[in-house]
C-alpha cells in the first residue's frame, strides 16, 4: 500500500522539479545583462627593446566583467590579457602615489579614476607627460626625487640641532604638530608638477 503511493506522487514531483527549473532558467535569462564593451587605448613603448618604437594599443573590456576604477581595468588587461603591460600600482587607494599616469588628457591617479561608462568613447591612458619613459605606463621619476630632495623638504630645528636626525627622538607638542596639518599630505605622485609647463620647459 505504502509503495505504491510513492509510485502515485514521484512523477508529480519531477514535474515539480522541472517547472522550478525551468522558472529559474526563464529568470536567470531575463537578468543576464548585454556586456558593455569598452575600448581602452593605452601608451605601449619598451625603450629596451631594440626597433621598438612608442605606440597606442588598444583593448576591449566588458564593463560588466571589471571594477569601476581605470586600475581595476588596467589590472584586468594585465591579468587576462597581455601581461606586458606595465605599471606602478600599490595601495589601490589614493596613498602611495604611484599609479599616477595621463587619463582623458589629465594627470590623475588610476586608482582614483572611474572609468568613464560611455562605451562609444575609447578611454586613452598615457604615461606622466613631459618624463623619459621606462616602459609603457612608467615614467622615469629620479629627477623629480632629486628636485623633491633639493629643497629640503622635512622640519628643521632653529638651533641647528637637527644634524643628530635619525639618532635623536624629537618631541612635538599637539599644538605643533597641528601646524603641520594641509602641509605635508602631498603623496609624491608628481601629477602636478607634470603638468605644469613651467616644470615641461626648466626640468633640469
Ligand atoms: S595605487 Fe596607490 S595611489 Fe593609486
Amino acid at each position: 500500500m505504502a509503495s505504491s503511493t510513492v509510485v502515485k506522487i514521484a512523477p508529480v514531483k519531477r514535474a515539480l522539479l522541472q517547472l522550478i527549473q525551468t522558472r529559474c532558467a526563464q529568470t536567470a535569462a531575463a537578468t543576464e545583462v548585454a556586456p558593455r564593451m569598452k575600448k581602452f587605448s593605452i601608451y605601449r613603448f619598451n625603450p629596451e627593446k631594440q626597433g621598438d618604437k612608442p605606440k597606442v594599443q588598444t583593448y576591449e573590456l566588458d564593463l560588466n566583467k571589471c571594477g569601476p576604477m581605470v586600475l581595476d581595468a588596467l589590472i584586468k588587461i594585465k591579468d587576462e590579457m597581455d601581461p606586458t603591460l606595465t605599471f606602478r600600482r600599490s595601495c589601490r587607494e589614493g596613498i602611495c602615489g604611484s599609479c599616477s599616469m595621463n587619463i582623458g588628457g589629465e594627470n590623475t591617479l588610476a586608482c582614483l579614476r572611474k572609468i568613464d561608462p560611455n562605451t562609444s568613447k575609447a578611454m586613452k591612458i598615457y604615461p606622466l607627460p613631459h618624463m623619459y619613459v621606462i616602459k609603457d605606463l612608467v615614467p622615469d621619476m629620479s629627477n623629480f626625487y632629486a628636485q623633491y630632495r633639493a629643497i629640503e623638504p622635512y622640519l628643521k630645528k632653529k638651533d641647528g640641532s637637527e644634524k643628530d636626525i635619525g639618532k635623536t627622538q624629537y618631541l612635538q607638542s599637539v599644538k605643533d604638530r597641528a601646524k603641520l596639518d594641509g602641509l605635508y599630505e602631498c603623496i609624491l605622485c608628481a601629477c602636478c608638477s607634470t603638468s605644469c609647463p613651467s616644470y615641461w620647459w626648466n626640468s633640469g
